[in-house]
């Protein structure tokens, strides 16, 4: 199984059928994983895909693949590429590598100023985020849009973030800012990230100590200082 095997494209409006699968993958794969996630019901991922703002991909015989879509926050100023998932029998192959290129240039080309964004724990995202351009940034870089942030609350991790003003949680926010995009960083962070695997794991485990700790400020302040010298 290669990316070959896969089609990967715009969704079109027929494809909101595949909706509800997409809902339950999500669904499953949240509950195995053990986090939450920002719930979305399948009129909603239908009405991303009738509006042109998703990404689909599917084997070659036909069987749905992988999912992708664009959300706006603070009147259009954020995007976030929300709802990425892979189905577990196409895992591995570079199918999510290859949804979040085709929809972050599909966000680029329809929101060209917009910061793009993305909160994850997980280092596939991570990997996939820095060969893009996103860097690691702090939560006050991110849309302070209260809508954005109701789609925690069904994460396991709510009361933390809650508890830090949202100020920090378990996830790692990247940003690709258009206007002050410097690449070099991006891509040696990529680099060190691929080079030190397990660096990641521990800045991971460290930062879980931090963010349980209860000061706010503080806490966020040590992390980026951990993350930048850990990386640097
Ligand atoms: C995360 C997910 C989308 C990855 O899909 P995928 O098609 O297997 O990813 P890719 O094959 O494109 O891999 C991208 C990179 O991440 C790495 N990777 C993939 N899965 C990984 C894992 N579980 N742990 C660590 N690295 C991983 C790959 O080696 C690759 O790195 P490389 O570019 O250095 O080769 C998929 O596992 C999934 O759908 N998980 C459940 C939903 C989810 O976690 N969504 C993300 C929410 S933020």
């Amino acid at each position: 199984m290669n990316i070959n095997d896969f089609i990967v494209q715009v969704a079109l409006p027929e494809h909101r059928v595949f909706a509800e699968e997409i809902c339950e993958e999500m669904l499953e794969s949240a509950k195995a994983r053990g986090t939450g996630i920002a719930k979305r019901s399948p009129e909603y991922v239908a009405g991303k895909i009738i509006d042109g703002k998703s990404v689909i991909a599917f084997h070659k015989d036909g069987t749905w693949a992988g999912f992708c879509y664009i959300e706006t926050w603070s009147h259009g100023q954020f995007v976030a590429n929300s709802g990425l998932i892979v189905s577990p029998k196409f895992r591995k192959a570079g199918l999510a590598h290859a949804i979040k290129e085709k929809v972050f240039a599909l966000s680029r080309q329809k929101y060209p100023k917009a910061k793009i964004f993305g909160l994850t724990t997980g280092l596939a995202v991570m990997k996939i985020n820095s060969d893009l351009g996103y860097e690691p940034v702090t939560y006050s870089e991110l849309t302070q849009d209260e809508d954005f942030w109701k789609g925690c609350q069904s994460c396991v991790n709510f009361e933390i973030l809650t508890m830090k003003e949202r100020k920090n949680c378990m996830c790692t926010a990247m940003l690709y800012d258009p206007a002050t995009q410097k690449h070099d960083v991006a891509k040696k962070f990529a680099e060190e990230l691929e080079k030190k695997p397990r660096l990641y794991e521990r800045f991971m485990r460290i930062k879980q100590q931090l963010v349980l700790k209860k000061s706010t400020n503080k806490g966020a302040k040590a992390l980026f200082l951990l993350f930048t010298v850990l990386f640097k």
